[in-house]
């Protein structure tokens, strides 16, 4: 939520020897737009004062107010995308907030817990606001500060100063990045329960809520701790604690390449991912096994021997990455006969959930920055759980926080609605899973070999999906006026259907519902009327005794009373076929391994609906794409 970059380059006799810092910020606001994009702006530092200019709507309204009132090239700059939580999406609301007279420039992600109290002292002082976010709060204590409170010191070093007093003051969660006029060449940041990223330049300094807000110039990046305060020059990156007592980042080297996060001439984002999912699945498979089938997940970092005491596992997540968790469910239980339950995150923690050493928390995140699921993993750590993250996103902060990580490589995810990530969270939850069976011997290796065979074929057949998805695509076109469509699966099949109910809805803005196939004539089944069109998910012929013949009966079931049934199936499933108008079929896969096929014609169903109604696919309205507020 709210995408941040800060920038200060070197300058020459008062030119500049490098980039421009609005260049820098606007290309780092263009790449982290998906964060947000309810409003933008951006602060440069010119000649002893702050020019600024924002605008309510995408980064391309900016970008036109730009073009009418341009701002000096200079070089050092900061630049927000809103995701709006206090205040409307207005111009008004927009980052970045001014204050100390117009010399001070704040932009902040997160939400300031006590505003309230604080805005109550500031107007008792005098202060005046414009907007009626939490951030001009902020904005306007640190000028408090920074003129009063410090009115005695120079200029050197005393927005630092300043904003370590402000951030003592301050509740929640917060990234701020500030500019003063009275300093040129500098940006302070401080980050709790936020995030954010230094990229090391040579002679230039960058910062970013996450590293595409400078992928383009370094791949150099330091991830900060909690409570942490980071000071840029062109030619400096001093970190302290909110007290001034120095700390220091973790540098880390950035794989992403600037490509992956191009659309690579697709329509979307959205659709380049759903393409890119051969390659997530293959890159999450690599390197972690060896040739004789072991499973090799070196880098999880967990004593082997506290793995295998683990009596009850806790999968962690919300939305499309909780999705991911409950097909980890049924492949960790099969696989290693370990109890495990599934939670949304949010939910976790307010019912006084029963966890011990011997409890394994299994977080999933993309962003590895959800709030409610950093939360729900730092209250496991408390209640003394192990906890490994399932993540996309090298230096975040829920691997940070976790005893160990177990990286999805399915590289950046820009669209707004997650598609590759869960390919690659499942895959990578498929793993965790196998290696946990491996350690304590619960299944043979000839048996973890044969599943990593199948795995290391799911690319290949994920490719062959879209190739051959045309008639779905036509489907899909042809359904652009449905008002409604539900979903229908069993066993994995149940998750699927979920996900495929949730990308249509935050994509397409149908309504459409997932359900347990067998819940359906609990109540559910009254919604079947004539015409409405229900997905159904269907498992293998070849699979468990049953499963196939409960779902075909299922279509039958919702047939009979109307329903518009559209099948996804596997090939030579020819029953299926008499009941039901469309079908698509995905090659033959095992029963536990079917979610990485069978999820990926309902994805490409959401996208191609989505772009026939005329929508932004990539960014879906109210949504932001990663939610670091709970
Ligand atoms: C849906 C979607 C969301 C995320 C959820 C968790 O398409 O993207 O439901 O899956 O917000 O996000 P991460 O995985 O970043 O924790």
């Amino acid at each position: 939520m709210c995408g941040i970059v800060g920038y200060v380059g070197r300058s020459v006799d008062g030119g500049i020897a490098g980039h421009s810092a609005l260049d820098v910020v606007l290309e780092g606001l263009r790449r982290l737009e998906y964060r947000g994009y309810d409003s933008a702006g951006v602060a440069v530092v010119s000649k002893g004062a702050i020019e600024s200019r924002k605008k309510s709507g995408k980064l391309s309204n900016l970008i036109a107010e730009l073009e009418a009132h341009p701002l000096p090239e200079t070089v050092t700059g900061i630049g927000h995308t809103r995701w709006a939580t206090h205040g409307g999406p207005t111009d008004r609301n927009a980052h970045p907030h001014l204050a100390d007279g117009g010399k001070l420039a704040v932009i902040h992600n997160g939400i300031i817990e006590n505003f309230a109290e604080l805005k109550l002292e500031l107007l008792d002082k005098g202060v005046t606001f414009l907007s009626e976010t939490d951030t001009e709060v902020a904005a306007a204590l640190l000028a408090d500060i920074y003129r009063n409170k410090l009115a005695g010191d120079t200029a050197d070093g005393r927005l630092t100063r300043a904003m370590e007093l402000a951030c003592q003051r301050l509740e929640g969660a917060f990234t701020l990045l500030a500019v003063h006029a009275d300093q040129p060449d500098v940006v302070v940041a401080a980050r709790r329960n936020s995030p954010l990223v230094v990229g090391l330049g040579e002679g230039e300094n960058f910062l970013g809520s996450d590293v595409s807000g400078f992928i383009d110039y370094t791949r150099r990046a330091v991830e900060l701790g909690q409570d942490q305060i980071v000071t840029i020059t062109a030619d400096t990156v001093e970190i302290t604690d909110f007290f001034g007592n120095p700390a220091a980042g973790k540098e880390y080297h950035v794989d992403w390449d600037p490509a992956s996060a191009e659309k690579g001439g697709f329509s979307s984002f959205m659709e380049k991912e759903i393409h890119d999912q051969p390659d997530a699945v293959a890159q999450t498979l690599m390197g972690r096994s060896d040739i004789n089938g072991r499973l090799t997940l070196d880098e999880l970092r967990i004593d082997p021997e506290l793995l295998k005491q683990v009596n009850k596992i806790i999968v962690l997540a919300c939305g499309t990455a909780a999705y991911a968790g409950m097909v980890a469910k049924y492949a960790i239980e099969n696989w290693c006969r370990i109890p495990t339950e599934v939670e949304l995150a949010h939910e976790f923690r307010y019912r006084d959930p029963i966890l011990d050493a011997n409890t394994l928390v299994v977080s999933i995140s993309q962003s590895g920055e959800t709030m409610d699921t950093l939360m729900a993993v730092r209250y496991a750590r408390e209640q003394g759980a192990k906890t490994i993250s399932i993540c996309n996103t090298n230096g975040s902060t829920i691997p940070r926080e976790s005893d160990a990580v177990l990286y999805t490589h399915a590289g950046p995810e820009i669209a707004v609605a997650s598609t590759k990530a869960f390919l690659a969270q499942i895959t990578a939850a498929y793993l965790l899973g196998l290696y946990l069976a491996q350690l304590r011997g619960n299944i043979f290796s000839g048996q973890i070999k044969d599943v990593l065979a199948d795995l290391n074929k799911i690319p290949a057949k994920i490719q062959k999906i879209l190739d051959n998805a045309e008639p779905l695509r036509e489907l899909a076109r042809s359904m652009a006026n449905e008002k409604s469509v539900l979903f229908l699966g069993r066993h994995v099949g149940y998750p699927v259907a979920l996900e495929g109910a949730l990308k249509l809805k935050e994509i397409a803005y149908i309504h459409a519902e997932g359900f347990a196939a067998g819940e359906l004539k609990h109540g559910p089944i009254a919604l079947i009327d004539d015409g409405q069109p229900v997905f159904v998910v269907v498992p293998s012929p070849r699979g468990r005794d049953s499963l196939h013949a409960k779902v075909v009966s299922n279509i039958q079931e919702v047939r009979a009373r109307g329903a518009r049934t559209l099948v996804i199936a596997e090939e030579g499933d020819e029953a299926v076929k008499a009941y039901a108008e469309y079908v698509f079929y995905v090659p033959e896969t095992p029963t536990l391994l079917m979610p990485l096929l069978n999820t990926v014609p309902l994805q490409i169903f959401a996208a191609e609906l989505a772009a026939a109604k005329g929508y932004d696919v990539d960014q879906p309205r109210n949504l932001a794409k990663s939610v670091t507020v709970e």
